[in-house]
């Protein structure tokens, strides 16, 4: 089938480079003019595991193109652009999920199917139907509500082997079409379970997304908070986590505590999910709750640090992770800025180091990546916290580098250091 997607970032080329892998012709559209040289030049602008390995196979066989202007007749359009909160504001940004919109409308011929990947608020997709409806009547678009559910780092393993598909439509014909698009999955040795496909209505399917993510963000904040309760009383909440983990009504993941949960999507989509419940005047207070949680937690972890660096009489001080999480160059909402700002009111000097991450933010500090960077900053600093889960840090010699005389505290934001009992080791939910 002849795909076009638009959006080249996180979302549209994953999903792209997917589509190619079940045998479709993809085309990726994006207005951003150095972003489609880089894709072009086989340097992307993202990072992804097997990202490289993936687009070289495809581009190579002719299954994937990148350009800034859609020459392609596709059956089947898919919108991943960008859907950034307003600023100052708390709902999503629509105006590149309409431009993409009007795009596919000039360019489309009859009977288009149009796929939005892109995060929307509830009644978005009603309202992009009602809207193809009254602009291009003779052409009969459909629209379709397909969310995706990949996690950066993680991205083509969910994409290959997906927990499931969520097709919202007011046509289920128009939907079963676009499940097809799928079916080559179930052919892959990539699969470990069967396929499950939900059909529903736009405002269900747009929900589903967005309910899922505060879901989770709910579960964190929960054990964050449990974190911080656990270090009074003396518990560990590594075995806590473990412990509730092995109930299947509870699951073990998203069960581990960290310096506050971030990203592109969760603090985005969990406002969003608040801002139109208050709309038609319902509140979500679990949800409220989670997102006041987990901004005092960010804060926490920035006084736990400043106060155990003062105690010890210490300036200098580390910060190792700057993604949000590990696996992914991308820094959006990342716990590592509100440590920053934190420390940096404290007169901290602060050395910044990431594997991937590159800066999103306005920090003038300046993030170093290379394993020698990492090397002299554990040589020049007097403390060490850990934000990001990285395996790089995961794999280093804890008990030798708590040994060392420059350092004066490890604290460990992602309990990812051995259970070593050093009096200058610090662990989320044991000791802080
Ligand atoms: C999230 C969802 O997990 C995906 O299903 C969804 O498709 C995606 O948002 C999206 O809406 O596009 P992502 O933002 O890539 O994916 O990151 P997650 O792996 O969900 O992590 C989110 C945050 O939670 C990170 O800050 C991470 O460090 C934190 N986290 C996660 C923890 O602190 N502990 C955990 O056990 C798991």
């Amino acid at each position: 089938m002849k795909i076009t997607i638009f959006g080249s970032g996180y979302v549209g080329a994953i999903t792209g480079i997917g589509l190619a892998k079940l045998g479709h012709k993809v085309e990726i559209v994006d207005i951003d003019k150095s972003k489609i040289s880089q894709w072009n030049n086989g340097t992307p602008p993202i990072y992804e595991i097997g990202l490289l390995e993936y687009l070289n196979e495809y581009k190579t066989s002719g299954s994937i193109s990148f350009t800034t202007r859609s020459s392609q007749e596709s059956k089947f359009y898919f919108i991943a652009v960008g859907t950034p909160t307003i600023e100052g504001g708390n709902s999503a940004n629509l105006d590149f999920v309409y431009s993409a919109l009007d795009n596919i409308i000039k360019v489309s011929s009859k009977d288009s199917i149009i796929i939005t990947k892109s995060t929307v608020p509830v009644g978005t997709n009603k309202k992009m139907q009602e809207y193809v409806n009254e602009v291009s009547a003779g052409k009969n678009l459909k629209i379709v509500s397909n969310p995706e559910f990949l996690r950066e780092g993680n991205a083509f393993s969910d994409f290959f082997n997906p927990d499931r598909i969520v097709l919202g439509s007011d046509s289920l014909e128009t939907s079963k079409e676009v499940s097809k698009l799928y079916k080559t999955l179930e052919l892959s040795s990539n699969l470990t379970k069967p396929i499950q496909y939900l059909f529903t209505d736009f405002q269900s399917a747009e929900l589903i997304k967005h309910a899922s993510n505060g879901f989770l963000a709910i579960k964190l904040s929960y054990i964050n908070d449990l974190a911080r309760y656990c270090s009074l009383v003396g518990a560990d909440v590594s075995d806590l986590s473990k412990g509730m983990g092995f109930d299947p009504r509870i699951g073990d993941r998203f069960l581990l505590p960290g310096p506050g949960w971030g990203g592109s999507c969760f603090p985005k989509d969990s406002k969003e999910l608040l801002f139109s419940a208050n709309k038609v005047d319902t509140d979500l207070p679990v949800l409220c709750a989670a997102i006041e949680s987990n901004k005092a937690h960010k804060v926490w972890c920035g006084q736990q640090i400043s106060k155990i660096a003062i105690e010890k009489s210490i300036l200098k001080i580390g910060i190792l992770g700057i993604a949000f999480k590990a696996g992914t160059d991308d820094s959006r909402e990342s716990s590592a800025y509100d440590l920053i700002d934190i420390l940096s009111v404290n007169k901290f000097e602060l050395s910044l180091h990431d594997p991937k991450a590159f800066d999103f933010s306005n920090t003038d500090l300046k993030i170093t990546n290379s394993f020698n960077d990492l090397m002299d900053i554990l040589d020049t600093v007097e403390g060490i916290v850990i934000n990001t889960e990285w395996t790089e840090y995961y794999n280093l010699d804890w008990g030798k580098i708590l040994n060392k005389d420059n350092i004066k505290f490890v604290i460990d934001l992602r309990n990812i250091t051995p259970r070593l009992e050093h009096q200058n080791l610090y662990r989320i939910g044991y000791n802080i």
